[in-house]
């Protein structure tokens, strides 16, 4: 069979992560969390001290940054730095300077020159209608905005330490934050295939995607 470019956009906490790391698994083929990408653009800039609006500090930091992944794990100009992107300060923080033009040019290149190969799940929020226009198959995953709060409430367990109301309030906001940006913001691609995974499970969700890659393959 032919290999695929499949991407998966939605907002946070629809499910992407688990459901594009399933689909890559059952069809042996690469996972791209470009997510983890802005997360460390995000965790540089914290560390060299910018602002998210500082545009040309933003490009200095941009210029250096080494970004690499090794067996799933993050790597930043050589340090491991998984552990310390998905803290609420960092996430928030991406949503900001992910916004920013400057970021997102310097993040594309990266992202193409990763997704040259097919046999590829992409997952992040402009994979269909940007980063890879030409994919063979596009999924807009979505769900209400108080059931991805209950998720990531139920994956943060008693260690997050943040209410549900906490937790609704920073989707909202990273939602508004994403699909209100003048650059690439988060929406379904023409031909993207949308899924409302609000009272589905992930088994279902995956289900449901192998039916569309059966359909090409
Ligand atoms: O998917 P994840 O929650 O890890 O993404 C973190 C942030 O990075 C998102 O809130 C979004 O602002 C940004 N992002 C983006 N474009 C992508 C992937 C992520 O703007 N392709």
């Amino acid at each position: 069979p032919h290999p695929l470019l499949i991407a998966i956009d939605g907002p946070a906490g629809a499910g992407k992560t688990t459901v594009s790391k399933m689909l890559a698994r059952d069809l042996g083929y690469r996972y791209l969390d470009t997510g983890a990408l802005y997360r460390g653009v995000a965790y540089e800039v914290r560390a060299a001290g910018v602002a998210a609006d500082d545009d040309a500090g933003l490009e200095r930091v941009c210029q250096t940054l080494q970004l690499e992944f090794r067996d799933s794990r993050l790597i930043s100009n050589g340090v491991d730095i998984s552990g310390c992107i998905r803290i609420p300060e960092i996430t928030m923080l991406a949503s900001a300077v992910s916004a920013r033009p400057v970021v997102r040019q310097a993040l594309l290149d990266l992202q193409r020159s990763l997704g040259r190969a097919k046999a590829l799940v992409a997952e992040g929020r402009d994979m269909g209608t940007v980063v890879f226009p030409d994919a063979d198959l596009k999924f807009f995953l979505d769900a209400s905005v108080r059931q991805r709060a209950l998720r990531r409430f139920e994956q943060y367990g008693e260690a997050g330490k943040q209410t549900l109301e906490r937790i609704e309030q920073e989707i909202r906001q990273r939602d508004a934050n994403d699909s209100s940006r003048d650059v690439a913001p988060l929406k379904p691609a023409d031909d993207a295939v949308t899924i409302d995974s609000t009272a589905m499970d992930v088994r279902h969700v995956v289900a449901k995607m192998m039916e569309h890659v059966a359909s090409l393959i």
